[in-house]
């Protein structure tokens, strides 16, 4: 099976997004043939700083390699080494409805809010659409918050295929396993809460996080319920099951404060990103093979495309020069 999936480049890694996506992304290359992409050319729709662009784009291949990516199994590029994609997405606009794009929740919800929508937010499910389709995806590994942007790319592909001839495989969407990490203030960990704990940030801040997180006042000597401490929840998402298992009955034993449970967090984040981290170091520092390895990447996904990419033209009948 084909694996495809976009990550926007949006700024530093946190638990969150590495937990909801870049770890099952990283798993899924030991079964399957799998393609992910750094979507540049999604992100100018809300981010219109060069610097900052090239910045974020640098940052997601350094994640993704430090996080396990192997670029001999799993093909990264970005999204623009593929220029066929906008072509492609030209294509699909002519044979979807206007109505279609105006049901999308993203860009309805930027709607409601009063944000300024350009024409890039309205027509996102058409690139995203030729995203997928291009190379011919199987399965598209999503968040829950993604799923209808392939249902109207399921859709999309149904109008094409009718209208001139099956060129576009019907893609599905594989949900994320969805893991609830709160932040350190208890609300849902998202970088637009400001609530973070980053993966790979310096020890020191990482601590400083970390010895910050919201507990309530129960004093030491009382019982705790773990279900409702943040410090809890990531013990559990970072410890064995053995050793989540022991801290869940010390909170509740009491005689623990959480100042000991947070130490220990701050200990099992280092265990787990602690090498990640110096690997995303030796990444940084060498960035023509980063360079090379999005290259080749760009280079493998870029047959295709434009195997496809032909294929849907001649289906649609444009004649290309010889
Ligand atoms: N819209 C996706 C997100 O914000 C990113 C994305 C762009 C994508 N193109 C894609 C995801 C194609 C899967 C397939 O998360």
């Amino acid at each position: 099976m084909r694996v495809l999936s976009g990550i926007q480049p949006s700024g530093v890694l946190h638990l969150g997004n590495y937990l909801g996506a870049i770890k099952q992304h990283i798993e899924l290359q030991q079964e399957h043939e799998c393609f992910y992409f750094i979507a540049n050319y999604h992100s100018l729709t809300t981010i219109n700083d060069p610097q900052r662009m090239r910045e974020l784009t640098a940052d997601v291949a350094l994640d993704y390699l430090a996080l396990g990516l192997d670029s001999g199994k799993a093909t990264l590029f970005r999204q623009s080494d593929v220029p066929e994609v906008a072509e492609l997405a030209w294509l699909l606009s002519t044979v979807t409805g206007r109505g279609l794009l105006e049901r999308a929740h993203s860009f309805k919800d930027k709607v409601a809010k009063g944000l300024p929508v350009n024409m890039g937010l309205f027509i996102y499910p058409l690139l995203m659409a030729a995203d997928i389709l291009i190379y011919r995806s199987d399965l598209v590994p999503v968040g829950k918050d993604q799923v209808q942007h392939i249902e109207m790319t399921q859709d999309m592909a149904g109008y094409f295929n009718q209208t001139y001839r099956e060129v576009f495989v019907r893609p599905e969407p594989r949900l994320n396993e969805a893991y609830t990490v709160p932040g350190v203030d208890g609300q849902k960990m998202s970088k637009s809460y400001g609530n973070i704990v980053e993966i790979f940030a310096p020890p020191k801040t990482i601590k400083k996080k970390i010895m910050s997180i919201k507990t309530d006042s129960t004093p030491v000597e009382d019982p705790k319920d773990p279900t409702a401490c943040s410090v809890f929840a990531m013990i559990k998402l970072l410890a064995s099951p053995e050793e989540t298992k022991e801290w869940e009955q010390r909170y509740r034993q009491g005689d623990m404060g959480y100042g000991e449970a947070k130490k220990r967090l701050v200990e099992l984040h280092e265990q787990t990103f602690g090498v990640l981290r110096e690997a995303r170091e030796q990444w940084a520092s060498r960035p023509d093979d980063v360079e090379d390895i999005l290259a080749a990447g760009a280079k493998r996904a870029r047959v295709i495309a434009q195997e496809v990419m032909a294929e849907a033209r001649d289906a649609c009948g444009i004649v290309t020069a010889r």
